[in-house]
C-alpha cells in the first residue's frame, strides 16, 4: 500500500557541500571545516505547511493564489504536493495536479501531470532542492496517477527555471503569447514519461 513515508527523501546538504568543497577547493582545510549541519527533507505537504508555502510563493514569484487554491490542491492531489524542510522550516515547495488534457507527444487526449508552481527560498537555492522536489513529484505523478506527459508554463525570461526543467528532460513545446498578466510570453514545456518516443521536438 502506498505510504506517505515511502516518498520521504533525505538529502544531506552537509554531504553535498562537502563534495563541492572537495571539488572546488580541495586541500583548503578551513573551508571544509565550515560544513553546514543542515539536512533537507523532501516530504509531502500537509495543511500546516500552507501558510509557509504561501509566504514562499509571495517572496519568490509574481503569480499568487488564495489559500483556498492551495487547500484544494492539497485535498485533491496531496500525494503530488511536496515541500522541502530544513531544521523544521519549509524552504521550498512544488505544487502539481493531474488533468485530462491534450498530449503534445501523442496528439490526443491523455492524462497529464501539470506542474503549477515551484519555488525555493533564495538563501537555499543552488543546492539541488528544486531538482529533488521536482524529481519526487514527477516520480509520484507517474507511479500514483500513471500520467503520460507532464506539462508546465514558464516565463521566457526565467532562464534559471528553464535550465532546471531542461535538465530534468522537459522540452519547449510552444511559445504562448501574452500568457502572463503583465504581457510576458511563456514557454509550454513538456516531459514525455512513457517508454514510447514523443512525436514533437523542442522549438528552440
Ligand atoms: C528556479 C528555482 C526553483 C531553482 O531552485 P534551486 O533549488 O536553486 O535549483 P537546483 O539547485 O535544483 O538547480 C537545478 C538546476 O537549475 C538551473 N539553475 C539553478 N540556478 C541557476 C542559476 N543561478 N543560473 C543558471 N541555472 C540555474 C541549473 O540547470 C541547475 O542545475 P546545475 O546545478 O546542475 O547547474 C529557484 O531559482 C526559484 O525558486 N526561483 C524563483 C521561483 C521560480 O522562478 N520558479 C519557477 C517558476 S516556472
Amino acid at each position: 500500500m502506498y505510504s506517505r513515508r515511502d516518498h520521504d527523501i533525505y538529502i544531506s546538504v552537509a554531504h553535498l557541500f562537502c563534495i563541492l568543497c572537495m571539488k572546488v577547493i580541495f586541500g583548503v582545510r578551513l573551508k571544509i571545516m565550515s560544513i553546514s549541519s543542515e539536512y533537507v527533507k523532501i516530504r509531502l505537504a500537509t495543511k500546516d505547511d500552507i501558510d509557509s508555502v504561501i509566504a514562499i510563493n509571495i517572496e519568490c514569484l509574481p503569480e499568487h493564489y488564495p489559500y483556498s487554491f492551495w487547500l484544494e490542491h492539497l485535498e485533491k492531489w496531496g500525494d503530488v504536493f511536496y515541500v522541502a524542510e530544513v531544521d523544521g522550516h519549509v524552504v521550498g515547495y512544488v505544487l502539481t495536479r493531474v488533468e485530462e488534457g491534450f498530449s503534445r507527444c501523442r496528439g490526443e487526449e491523455a492524462k497529464i501531470g501539470h506542474i503549477v508552481s515551484v519555488a525555493v527560498k533564495e538563501e537555499y537555492r543552488g543546492r539541488g532542492i528544486a531538482t529533488a522536489l521536482l524529481t519526487a513529484a514527477i516520480s509520484a505523478l507517474r507511479s500514483i496517477y500513471g500520467v503520460e506527459e507532464i506539462q508546465l508554463e514558464v516565463r521566457i525570461s526565467n532562464y534559471k527555471a528553464i535550465k532546471l526543467y531542461e535538465k530534468l528532460g522537459f522540452i519547449k513545446a510552444e511559445r504562448i503569447k501574452n500568457y502572463y498578466l503583465d504581457g510576458e510570453d511563456s514557454y509550454l514545456m513538456i516531459k514525455n514519461v512513457l517508454e514510447k518516443p514523443c512525436n514533437i521536438k523542442s522549438i528552440e
